[in-house]
């Protein structure tokens, strides 16, 4: 049976005993920031099963991709070592919201894998919690699986938890055994983790809810939340031991060897990467990108991963993005979201396996050089490290290095490296708090700042250097947190506010304003007076940075919608800062934008600018924000109520925010954008400006244009034209220089020619030429032998005060004369030195007084030398 049949028959089986079958949810899980990715069936009905969400069906089921890397359930660095792992995998489950619990749970679970499937009963074993005696009396009396093939087990095997926190409950799970040809022993036995007995299903009694601090609340009503693994089952079924010879496996496999050219069926790198292929594809598939952290992070170490095997494959070739076509007939259908983003997954693979490529080959080297250094198992921390940072290897793919070769990686020395560079950057960080300090304070601050710039409020605590103190003293600086105030603390993306607290004979500048645990915390330098806790005190926001910073806000959010619509709807906002004088907006987008695009998003956002529509701030709970098609942070945590900010014609741009914005749309006054750039793959940068400091950046060009038309004497629109017409002019001018150059040459040329005495046949030339570079000086000697025939030539430079000599003597006498000699004998005359050929001969250096004496010896010289 196909794996794409197995697929189906489940979830008909359970949709014709009245479940709904529901799509499969992002790998991505919205609005849950405890989950890196979807890793079970039941993460898009958390909310369901906590009771506060609601369908309009109690039973359903599905066919969830999961990802099981990174995270609680991290199952990477086992896979290519075992029958069964994967990063990648498709849960089949069935779900009872307060319907149907143990009993029915257990029965739907026999039917289908014994009925449906006609799986032979004695190949199957069943575990249940240790004191879940219903399960186990469910088991052996109503169904009749005999109680030597049923297990009780722990919390390690029979109680499963979603994350830290969440729903979670005892679970009953069904093995099957591959036969006695299989290494291993049954569930609770000492070598039941090889690979004779293997987990197919895991049903979850869903009954609590485990709250952040540990403890464990009931659930509203007792639920149930199943999940087979498809690739294990399809084994099973196909009568396979290893999910890599399934069906679908088998044909990535081939996949992998046509585009690496491996031809080893065998070879375990094949079967990563075909792991690896599916994670990844889907992963891009669902809007993750490759970056540095979180998400981003694990998607780049398992494409890393990838590449890394298809290199010891021996292929040096990009492999990875000519793999999504064969994942996308395998499983396109199943998941039509994934032959919809091929391309797109095809591209940023594509990008990344060319980055990495370009530093794999250097670290390979020094990592195999590491290791052939090593005088024990443990490859040291540091050199993990440098891998890191250099090379970009994450630990985990130094050591799948190290595992091959019977190492381990030094992970210990490895975090306190990256704890340190940490450390390094954050002691660079303009405000010197610790934020892990425990403020110990309960509620929050007011904020009143989005109704007002003045406020008035009481000291609650002063901190000096991280710890509480009573008072601040003029010059102090310090931390200050109030009961209420105007000042906006950093988030969002937005900056803090500056400005001043003050009371009488009280002067305090405050510099920043940042958040922790919900309170804004002003930090100060004291300027005049001295401050208590209690103090009343007035709070006063600069007003040109604050409305400015709002400008900039608001431009950012016109911004974000203008890119959706002149980009596309795969743009996201990956990261944002809004001060008083710029806004930086970073976004998913693979490509540069064209200056024509700049310029439409430019228009679109005046456009909007232009039409002066009202802001409008709504408080509602997240849930109809949602509905209303806000846009929201993928993994941001946001409370129950949110605050929603609608700008621009019939609700342009709508999005979830805290921060503070003009009224009006009209108040940003002008929107421009001043670069655009790439800051790592498949993410953009733009910088832009509003109001004033968009006005600024027009003044700037303007100067700069009346400064040319000054230059040019010229108006503004016969300034190209004149430009143009200046460069073409300065290059004829260039062409004539030349000209002239080289007709003084030989003109000067002729008359130094026209200084020679004839010596007994001999033209014999000595003369001081200056100015002239070692250059021009052999030049001039060419074409004076050229000139002159048969002829000895002695040539005096004096070129920035440095005298250089050059000989000549034509070939016809090189052997009564050489040049070497000739320079050697005037050389010595005043002090300079040098050699070279008989024809061709230069010195440096000497005393530049001395050279009309010496040149006055060389005819005396030359007769000497035709004589002897
Ligand atoms: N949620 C359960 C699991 O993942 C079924 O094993």
């Amino acid at each position: 049976m196909k794996t794409s049949e197995i697929r189906r028959r489940f979830l008909d089986f359970y949709a014709k005993n009245d479940h709904r079958i529901v799509p499969a949810g992002s790998l991505v899980p919205g609005n849950d920031p405890t989950l890196l990715f979807t890793n079970a069936g039941m993460n898009q009905f958390k909310d369901v099963f906590l009771g506060t969400d609601k369908r309009d069906y109690n039973r359903a089921t599905t066919a969830q991709r999961c990802v099981r890397a990174g995270g609680k359930h991290n199952d990477l660095e086992n896979v290519g070592y075992t029958a069964r792992h994967h990063t990648f995998f498709e849960m089949l489950g069935n779900f009872s919201f307060g319907d149907y619990f143990k009993k029915e749970a257990i029965q739907f679970a026999w039917a289908f894998l014994t009925e449906e499937l006609g799986l032979p009963k004695e190949k199957l074993w069943v575990t249940v919690y240790k004191d879940d005696d219903e399960a186990a009396d469910i088991w052996i009396n109503e169904i009749g699986v005999d109680p030597k093939r049923l297990s009780r087990l722990g919390d390690k095997d029979n109680f499963w938890m979603m994350g830290d926190t969440g729903p979670c409950g005892p679970c009953s799970e069904i093995f099957y055994d591959h036969g006695e040809d299989v290494p291993g022993g049954p569930p609770g036995s000492p070598d039941d983790d090889l690979d004779r007995y293997i987990e197919i299903w895991n049903l979850v009694f869903m009954q609590f809810d485990t709250l952040e601090d540990g403890t464990r609340v009931p659930l509203p009503k007792p639920s149930v939340d199943t999940g087979m693994g498809l690739e294990r089952l399809a084994a099973v079924l196909q009568n396979v031991h290893s999910n890599y010879e399934i069906d679908l496996f088998q044909s990535l496999i081939k996949a992998v060897m046509g585009v690496t050219g491996c031809t080893d069926i065998e070879n375990r790198s094949l079967r990563v990467i075909a792991d690896h292929i599916r994670s990844t594809a889907f992963l891009i598939a669902d809007g993750v990108i490759p970056s540095n952290e979180g998400r981003g992070y694990v998607l780049r170490r398992i494409i890393r991963r990838a590449i890394r095997h298809g290199y010891k494959l021996g292929c040096s070739d990009l492999f990875m993005y000519k793999l999504v076509d064969a994942l996308v007939v395998e499983m396109g259908d199943a998941y039509p979201e994934l032959a919809q983003q091929a391309d797109h997954v095809k591209k940023v693979l594509k990008i990344e396996e060319e980055q990495f490529a370009r530093t794999l080959d250097n670290g390979m080297s020094i990592l195999e050089a590491g290791i052939a250094d090593l005088n024990s198992q443990v490859i040291p921390g540091e050199l993990v490290f440098k891998l890191y940072d250099t090379y970009g290897f994450p630990a985990d793919l130094t050591a799948d290095v190290a595992r091959e070769k019977g190492l381990t990686i030094d992970q210990v020395g490895f975090d306190t490296a990256m704890a340190e560079q940490r450390a390094m950057s954050k002691s660079a960080n303009k405000f010197k708090l610790d934020r892990n300090i425990d403020l110990g304070l309960p509620g929050q601050t007011v904020f009143l700042g989005y109704d007002t710039l003045v406020s008035t409020g009481r000291v609650i605590k002063i901190l000096k250097d991280n710890l509480d103190v009573p008072t601040l003293m003029a010059g102090d600086n310090g931390v200050v947190i109030l009961d209420q105030t105007s000042f906006y603390a950093e988030s969002g993306g937005q900056a803090g506010d500056q400005g001043m607290l003050t009371a009488n004979g009280l002067q305090i500048q405050v510099d920043d304003c940042q958040k922790l645990q919900g309170h804004h915390l002003h930090q100060v330098t004291v300027l005049e007076g001295s401050l208590n806790c209690g103090d009343e005190i007035t709070a006063t926001v600069k007003r040109d940075e604050r409305e400015n910073t709002a400008r900039h806000h608001s431009a950012t959010h016109l911004m974000h919608a203008a890119l959706r619509s002149v980009l596309g709807g795969h743009v996201q906002q990956r990261g944002s800062l809004v001060t008083f004088d710029k806004l930086r907006f970073d976004f998913s987008h693979l490509e540069a934008v064209t200056p024509e695009e700049i310029r439409e998003i430019e228009n679109i956002v005046n456009a909007q600018v232009m039409a002066n529509t009202e802001v409008s701030t709504d408080i509602m709970d997240v849930d109809s924000a949602r509905e209303s098609g806000a846009m929201a942070l993928f993994g941001e945590k946001y409370d129950d109520k949110v605050r929603v900010l609608t700008m621009g014609q019939d609700g342009f741009s709508k999005e979830l925010c805290g921060g503070t914005h003009v009224r009006r749309t009209g108040d940003i006054g002008l929107f421009r954008i001043v670069s655009e750039s790439g800051i790592a793959a498949g993410i953009r940068r733009i910088e832009a400006v509003s109001g004033p400091y968009a006005l600024a950046t027009v003044r700037q060009q303007e100067n700069l244009l009346n400064e040319l038309q000054l230059s040019f004497k010229c108006s503004a629109d016969q300034l190209a034209a004149k430009v143009h017409q200046s460069l073409a002019h300065t290059k004829d001018l260039e062409r004539e220089i030349d000209q002239l150059k080289t007709k003084l040459a030989s003109a000067a040329a002729g008359d130094l020619a026209s200084q020679a005495v004839d010596i007994s046949g001999v033209n014999v030339l000595a003369v001081r030429l200056d100015g002239v570079d070692s250059q021009s000086l052999r030049t001039t000697m060419d074409q004076m032998k050229d000139k002159l025939g048969t002829a000895v030539i002695l040539i005096a430079a004096v070129n920035d005060g440095k005298v250089q000599l050059a000989a000549g003597v034509t070939k016809d006498l090189i052997a009564k004369i050489k040049a070497g000699d000739l320079i050697k004998e005037v050389g010595a005359l005043m002090g300079a030195k040098g050699g070279g050929k008989p024809d061709m001969a230069m010195a440096g250096g000497g005393d530049a007084s001395k050279i009309e004496v010496a040149l006055s010896n060389v005819t005396t010289w030359v007769k000497q030398k035709l004589d002897a």
